[in-house]
């Protein structure tokens, strides 16, 4: 089909390009093949063309496209634990409050019914691509794969490896790290071969949950497994001072040095958090082309620290956003947009009133802006995975949302008179509610937003 809309997207950091009236031309396989503005001289011609065979889809006047949201790290068991418990510190959450509702996984009805929620509620949040954490149960790991090809959703999903007697609860822990490796080649099999997963829009993560919860041996192991199977890999990386020094102690190195020996800090590596990292870490990722998830939410909560978000940027990193759910209280990457400005104003002036405006922060220079974000939301997550999505360009897919600035029950407020341009997207970017996300696509084919009709699907 031939989409024509207005829109926006960022292909680089504070970068945005506004799309006025365009024409792209989607592939039957969801794949852009063509983008065509309104300044060129074949823009008539294509849009009658298009016309005559009916393959022209006239998205409504006032509306905005944006490329899909990008949710670089989100733990899906914990959807059911969103807004409680982000009063603790790092090690209790998990150990109180955290491995318990993991643990509620080898029940596969709660897990189905829990799953299902989460995907829906992502979709109609506008997040296309999601990068998740399962739990440490097949089935349950099974099911959430199964889900996202279901509804259509672009996903990468890890069995959660934890083997560490020390670390995690007999309750809930990998046997050994036999076991562990077991699962997780489990789920990649499961995955790879799955009728359904044609377009291989689901993809498997071997997922350490983090080096506290993991055996050398285990540790070793998935990195092999990586190597061997070309995937993706996430885990926590330098995230909480606690964690940190913990590493630090069992290994003596950091923690990107630490997941470098052991073959897991790779391309299409992405690292949960990244607070403490050096910057020789830094040079390290970005000399192994691995990429930084970052969480400004949870990072209030639970890390002691704010992720140096400007720095990462400069040096080159790839850098997207995660939610964290559910040490992050949203499902909404446009949340987690709006706490990176956030996150990083505050570095940026200091927060101690005592202390003269000069000195309050070492941190000059660290804000971002919206259309930092918005790329960051968008096609630095997508650059993070390796994957083609996140622009309107040639050669990526088309994963998509629309927003209706005028939904009655949407709570972004256009003045036509006095907002255009860039000011329309800052709007967006700042105040769009879920009720805004009239439509969603991935790879070409609607699955979600409040005009979306499953029934008629
Ligand atoms: N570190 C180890 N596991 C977790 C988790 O589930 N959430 C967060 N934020 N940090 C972790
Ligand atoms: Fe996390």
């Amino acid at each position: 089909k031939l989409v024509r809309a207005c829109g926006f997207h960022a292909p680089a950091p504070g970068e945005i390009e506004t799309l006025g009236d365009t024409l792209i031309d989607i592939a039957r396989d969801g794949v852009i093949r063509d983008v065509v503005r309104s300044d060129e001289a074949r823009y008539d011609r294509v849009m009658n063309e298009a016309r005559r065979a009916a393959r022209l889809v006239e998205l409504p006047k006032g509306r905005f496209l944006l490329p899909g949201l990008v949710d670089l790290h989100i733990h899906a068991p914990q959807y059911p634990q969103v807004g409680n418990a982000l009063d603790v510190p790092l090690e209790d959450w998990l150990q109180t409050y955290t491995f318990p509702i993991e643990a509620r996984y080898a029940d596969a009805a709660f897990a189905r019914r829990s799953y299902s929620l989460l995907v829906e509620d992502l979709l109609a949040s506008g997040t296309t691509t999601a990068m998740y954490y399962g739990t440490i149960h097949d089935e349950a790991n099974r099911l959430l794969a199964d889900i996202c090809i279901e509804r259509g959703q672009r996903a990468l999903i890890g069995k959660v490896a934890m083997d560490h007697p020390d670390q995690c609860p007999d309750y809930y822990r990998d046997k050994n790290a036999k076991a562990a490796i077991a699962g997780t080649q489990s789920l990649i099999d499961h995955i790879r071969s799955h009728p359904d997963n044609v377009d291989g829009r689901v993809l498997p993560v071997v997922t350490p949950r983090f080096i506290p919860s993991c055996t050398d041996a285990l540790l070793e192991d998935l990195g092999a497994l990586a190597a061997d199977h070309g995937c993706h890999i996430q885990t926590h990386c330098s995230e909480s001072d606690w964690e940190h020094a913990f590493v630090k102690a069992r290994f003596g190195a950091s923690d990107a040095e630490s997941l470098d020996r052991f073959g897991l800090l790779r391309e299409r590596t992405v690292l949960g958090h990244g607070n403490f990292l050096s910057a020789a870490d830094m040079d390290r990722i970005r000399a192994r082309r691995a990429a930084v998830a970052h969480c400004p939410l949870s990072n209030a909560y639970f890390s002691g620290a704010v992720f140096p978000l400007k720095d990462a940027l400069q040096k080159g990193l790839r850098v997207g956003l995660g939610t964290d759910i559910s040490a992050g209280a949203t499902v909404s990457l446009f949340d987690s947009a709006r706490s990176a400005i956030t996150a990083s104003r505050m570095l940026e002036t200091g927060t101690d009133p005592d202390l003269d405006p000069d000195s309050r922060s070492r941190h000059g220079g660290a804000r971002i802006d919206f259309r930092d974000a918005f790329h960051l939301a968008t096609a630095g997550g997508g650059a993070a995975l390796g994957l083609p999505v996140g622009l309107f360009r040639p050669g990526f897919q088309f994963d998509a949302i629309l927003i209706d600035p005028d939904a009655p029950l949407g709570s972004i407020r256009l003045w036509p008179e006095l907002h255009d341009g860039e000011q329309i997207l800052q709007k967006i970017i700042f105040t769009a509610a879920r009720a805004n996300i009239e439509q969603v696509w991935v790879g070409g084919a609607a699955c979600a937003g409040t005009s979306f009709d499953r029934r008629a699907d």
